[in-house]
């Protein structure tokens, strides 16, 4: 007999996301897509709280219930705390996208330890502690987390970030199975898509040469990947590369 254990099937409408980082850019189209599915959002943010409330308001007019979390997941490091009062004000909460990142430059020179431990806290730890304490305090659901297509390769320029992503992409794995069969756990690499913020539309232009279809993908293109994650009820433990081929050329050590 079929019985699917998270407690979801394959609709999300209706049901509740929790999406860190979900102000702006990516995050903010990932709460975009999925209240398009007629999913509730939690909103998190660190310091778009203007941005936070607008998304707020765009979400109400689309008809989909949305709520507001501050957390700097630098300074705090128990966040099952931050998951209880999620659950006080929300009650269910049956997705959870872990998206907030840090994205600094530090080469393998110049990296300090407290450099690496930042990377670690924010892009690691933090959707560690957030997974644990999504699955000690509900019955089943499904966790994405967000990662970078540069972990099938290298990236020097951003060493804290990149093992930051690398040691992300196997925790999803082993969470994967940690927390099966009540909850799926899995991964979105994207590759080329936004500019880092503060650079122009010129950094992802002079960067398409490195993406074998030859140009920059589109935020949609990752919140869909997202979504179908979200709606499979038998995918656990994948990483879904959305990178116009930019893997194909890691493997091949370009
Ligand atoms: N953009 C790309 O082309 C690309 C490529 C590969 C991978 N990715 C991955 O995709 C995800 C989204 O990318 P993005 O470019 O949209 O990310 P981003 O703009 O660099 O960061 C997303 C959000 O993370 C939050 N954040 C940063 N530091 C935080 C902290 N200490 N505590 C809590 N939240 C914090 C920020 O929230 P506030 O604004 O509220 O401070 C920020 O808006 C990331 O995981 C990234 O690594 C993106």
């Amino acid at each position: 007999m079929f019985i699917d254990k998270t407690g979801m099937n394959d609709r999300l409408n209706g049901k509740t996301v929790l999406i860190t980082g979900a102000a702006k850019r990516m995050g903010r189209q990932i709460a975009l897509s999925l209240a398009g599915e007629g999913m509730n959002v939690v909103i998190h943010y660190r310091s778009s709280g203007d941005e936070a409330a607008e998304l707020k308001e765009r979400l109400a007019s689309l008809g989909v219930k949305s709520w507001t979390v501050q957390e700097d997941f630098k300074s705090e490091t128990n966040l099952s705390k931050f998951i209880q009062g999620v659950k006080q004000e929300v009650g269910d909460l049956n997705c959870l996208v872990n998206n907030a990142s840090i994205f600094p430059s530090g080469d393998l020179e110049d990296i300090e330890f407290n450099d690496l431990l930042t990377n670690l806290k924010v892009n690691l730890w933090a959707p560690l502690s957030l997974s644990r304490s999504f699955v000690n305090n509900f019955e089943g659901g499904k966790i994405v987390n967000l990662l970078d297509t540069r972990v099938a390769g290298y990236d020097w320029d951003h060493a804290g970030y990149y093992f930051s992503k690398v040691l992300l992409t196997r925790m999803t794995k082993m969470t994967a199975l940690k927390y099966a069969p009540d909850f799926t756990v899995n991964g979105v690499a994207p590759g080329l898509i936004t500019p880092p913020p503060g650079s122009g539309n010129e950094y992802l232009e002079e960067r398409v040469d490195r993406v074998p279809l030859g140009r920059y993908g589109r935020k949609s293109d990752v919140a869909d990947a997202v979504t179908f994650l979200l709606q499979s009820t038998f995918i656990t433990g994948q990483i879904l590369y959305v990178d116009g081929g930019r893997k194909l050329l890691h493997e091949q050590g370009g």
